[in-house]
């Protein structure tokens, strides 16, 4: 049986096929290329398409024995979600809800939702825990957290079981080299930095160094792509082998500032990267820091790529294999 990955050509989702594919198993990808990119799908057979074209979902679960679904397609930017929450609605809830009644009719039973820490909004306390209160501050967390909500309610009624993985930062890329961050329009911190280190901008502005924290620069919790990936590999077993729905966070459990991710870039890459001090960006809490106890007891899970400089290393290597990212492929 095959295992579907939706949004298996954008960042995680495109790591997530390759670890797939390095098990044997058979995968078959749905992406919109909104984000995701041909190249990044290194196997597996790909359907371009929208989660919320319910004609292509039929052509894939009538076609397919499907075991299990992985499902990463969604709209990830926090500042679009605040201006154009319209779209977070459409693509995350309402895709998700295409998806989810597809299943229900082909009797598909299994799945890994994408979730993220944006359904906490600002922290009560640092590390976060699962138990923690879910008050999103902005419209992309909102519709993760409805999300959420929605497979409670299809697991209640209809038996599908899930484990939702509320990412923290997700960073680095393939050891391979093959495939790595690209998104357009990049805001992402470490991307940003290693586009300042390969000369392709002239500076990282580090949005607001007033923060209560050790040096005044926003801290979060930086857990590199493929103990990510590795995670939702367990979480699929624990499904496989009767698990029951679940919800777990997922970090590195350490926290770095981003004067600390300049430092260390400028170290990995040999380069200057200027910086200059900027206002705060809207919405970024001080502190984000996952507690990952939880899934690190229940499904063993044990991040091994945990060093910001080997997590940096990885990104930088994509960056210099590919400075145009998938583009220019
Ligand atoms: N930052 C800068 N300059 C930049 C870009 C980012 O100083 O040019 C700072 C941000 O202010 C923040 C930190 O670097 O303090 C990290 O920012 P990112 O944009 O890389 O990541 P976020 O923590 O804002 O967002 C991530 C995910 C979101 C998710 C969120 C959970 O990308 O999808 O964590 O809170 F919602």
């Amino acid at each position: 049986m095959a295992i579907l990955v939706t949004g298996g050509a954008g960042y995680i989702g495109s790591h997530m096929v390759k670890e797939l594919l390095d098990r044997e198993e058979d995968v078959i990808v749905l992406d919109n290329f909104q984000q995701g990119h041909e190249a990044a799908v290194l196997g597996g057979k790909l359907f371009v398409g929208d989660i919320r074209d319910t004609s292509i979902l039929n052509k894939i679960f009538e076609n397919h024995a499907i075991e299990a679904v992985i499902h990463f397609a969604a709209s990830a930017l926090v500042g679009e979600s605040m201006v154009n929450p319209s779209k977070y609605y459409s693509n995350n809830l309402y895709g998700t809800l295409c998806l989810l009644d597809a299943m229900h009719q082909y009797g598909v039973k299994k799945i890994v939702f994408s979730s993220t820490a944006a359904t906490y909004g600002e922290p009560v306390k640092v590390p976060i825990q699962e138990t923690d209160a879910t008050i999103p501050t902005n419209a992309y967390g909102e519709t993760k957290l409805a999300v959420e909500k929605m497979l409670r309610w299809y697991d209640t009624a209809h038996d599908i079981k899930y484990i939702a993985l509320r990412y923290f930062n997700a960073s680095g890329a393939h050891e391979s080299g093959l495939i790595g961050e690209d998104h357009e329009p990049e805001t992402h911190l470490i991307p940003i930095v290693l586009q300042v280190a390969l000369g392709q901008r002239s500076k990282i502005d580090i949005y607001g160094d007033d923060y209560p924290t050790k040096d005044g620069t926003c801290i979060r919790d930086y857990l590199h792509v493929s103990d990510l990936v590795d995670a939702h590999i367990l979480a699929l077993e624990k499904l496989r082998t009767g698990g029951e729905s679940k919800i777990y966070n997922l970090g590195n459990g350490k926290g770095y500032s981003v004067k600390e991710i300049i430092e260390t870039a400028r170290i990995v890459t040999g380069h200057q990267i200027p910086a200059e001090i900027k206002e705060r960006r809207n919405g970024d809490p001080a502190v984000l820091i996952a507690s990952s106890d939880k899934i690190k007891s229940e499904l063993n899970w044990t991040p091994i790529r945990t060093k910001l400089e080997q997590i940096i290393e990885s990104a930088w290597k994509w960056h210099l294999n590919h400075p145009m990212g998938y583009r220019k492929e």
